[in-house]
């Protein structure tokens, strides 16, 4: 089986990279992760993909004089590792439409909310002080408006009495290691279409929105 090389984008404590790296690590996963990014130099994400034996880049934003010219550099490092499809995971920089453009239907992130809701940052204290009952995260395919785009698949989980944001946080973290790999699977093996901007699944292939009740197993 040949397998889609993919690169991971990070900027951080790489958690959600960890739930890819281990679905990839299964012989039967689709995706390959080919190499792992990030615009931080020394986060806790690019030792994770050193000890699954992972190569990594770091390419500091700060070093370039407009996104642009950043996003030149991620894309020939990508390109140059044979990453076809690219996996946001954490990553916290806003791309430009020359990047959405050049990896268009090949570029995927991670969010967590269940959007359209909540776009944007401090999205677990929103959703508390909206009153919500139901919170949760979003894979999508990256469009030019900021958290907007083709919906793969949402994970949802109870906005439970008296939680603090870094409850939900974690709540929300839970579903987002489970959806991720899922989503990415779906991907990597061509099992999705993107028809009028929604996404079509494969028949019996859609990683159906959930309730992840606390304590019970996916
Ligand atoms: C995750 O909750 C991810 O959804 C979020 O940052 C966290 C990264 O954690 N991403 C965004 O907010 C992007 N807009 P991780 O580094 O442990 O995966």
């Amino acid at each position: 089986m040949s397998r889609t090389r993919v690169g991971v984008m990070i900027s951080g404590r790489g958690s959600n990279l960890q739930a890819l790296l281990d679905a990839a690590a299964r012989p039967d996963y689709p995706a390959e992760i080919a190499l792992v990014l990030s615009n931080v130099a020394g986060v806790q994400g690019l030792a994770r993909a050193k000890a699954a034996g992972v190569p990594t880049a770091v390419v500091p934003h700060r070093d370039f004089a407009d996104r642009e010219s950043f996003e030149r550099e991620v894309t020939a490092r990508l390109e140059a590792a044979g990453c076809t499809l690219v996996a946001q995971a954490g990553f916290m920089r806003v791309v430009t439409p020359w990047f959405v453009a050049h990896w268009r239907d090949r570029l995927i992130n991670i969010h967590p909310s269940l959007l359209p809701a909540f776009p944007g940052l401090h999205t677990h204290e929103r959703a508390l002080q909206a009153g919500v009952r139901l919170h949760g995260c979003t894979v999508h395919f990256v469009r030019d408006e900021v958290d907007q785009g083709p919906i793969i698949g949402q994970a949802a989980v109870p906005v439970l009495p008296g939680d603090h944001p870094d409850d939900l946080s974690a709540r929300v973290l839970t579903a987002e290691h489970l959806l991720y790999p899922r989503c990415l699977t779906l991907v990597a093996a061509g099992r999705t279409r993107i028809e009028a901007e929604r996404v079509i699944h494969d028949a019996g292939a859609a990683p159906d929105a959930r309730l992840i009740v606390p304590g019970e197993s996916a």
